[in-house]
């Protein structure tokens, strides 16, 4: 990555219109994933999932789901970008990982794995937040590392979850919070819209 975060944040803007011929560098989509699971969750539990949909088959079965949105055809990829509810059943194999490089003391990982327990297992609601809250956290993530990595990117919520979660079999407690598109813009995109005043949208307390 040669810009700074800033000149990437300025820079970024939701591209609806794609080269259609562009193909992703090898290895970007591990890239692109790499950086975004980096992205923070609540007690560590990265309940997220990246379905990277680059067949010609899965983007025409993607676009059905998603109203005809013309941009999954000419991208060179859509992520799905899954968040994952029940996460009191994989915390303990998750915090294992660090657990094993001594980044967190195991006590600590048994006292957070209690907490998710007694915290999510009866409540449904609070699991559907973390899994938007963490996907949502992870699919801005991968855009801004788009963006370093010199791509282009959209954000869609416009897509039917239901049947975007049987055509690609997602699992019961995986939610398709957002597909991202990536690929090289067309010239004739819009430029970034503008902004509401920080003045309007910042109080202090
Ligand atoms: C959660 C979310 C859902 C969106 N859904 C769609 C969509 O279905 N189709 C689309 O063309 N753009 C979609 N957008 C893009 C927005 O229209 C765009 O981010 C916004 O207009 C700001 O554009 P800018 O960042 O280029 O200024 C979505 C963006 C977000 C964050």
């Amino acid at each position: 990555m040669q810009n700074t975060i800033r000149e990437v944040i300025e820079s970024r803007t939701s591209v609806g219109k794609y080269q259609a011929d562009y193909q992703l560098e090898a290895g970007c989509i591990e890239e692109l994933v790499r950086l975004a699971n980096l992205s923070p969750s609540a007690y560590n539990l990265q309940n997220w999932r990246f379905i990277a949909v680059q067949s010609n088959d899965g983007k025409q079965a993607l676009q059905q789901a998603a109203y005809g949105q013309p941009q999954i055809m000419q991208a060179s990829v859509t992520f799905i970008v899954c968040g994952l509810t029940q996460g009191q059943t994989f915390i303990k194999e998750t915090l294992a990982l660090s657990v094993e490089k001594n980044v967190m003391p195991a006590e600590v990982a048994t006292a957070w794995e209690d907490a998710v327990e007694q915290s999510h297992a009866s409540n449904e609601e609070l699991q559907r937040d973390e899994a938007i809250r963490s996907a949502s956290l992870a699919a801005m993530t991968m855009m801004l590392a788009a963006k370093g990595m010199g791509l282009d990117s959209g954000a869609m919520g416009g897509f039917d979850g239901q049947q975007v979660s049987q055509t690609f079999q997602l699992a019961d407690n995986e939610i398709p919070v957002m597909l991202i598109t990536i690929g090289r813009a067309q010239k004739d995109n819009w430029s970034q819209k503008i902004r509401k005043p920080v003045s309007e949208v910042l109080s202090f307390a």
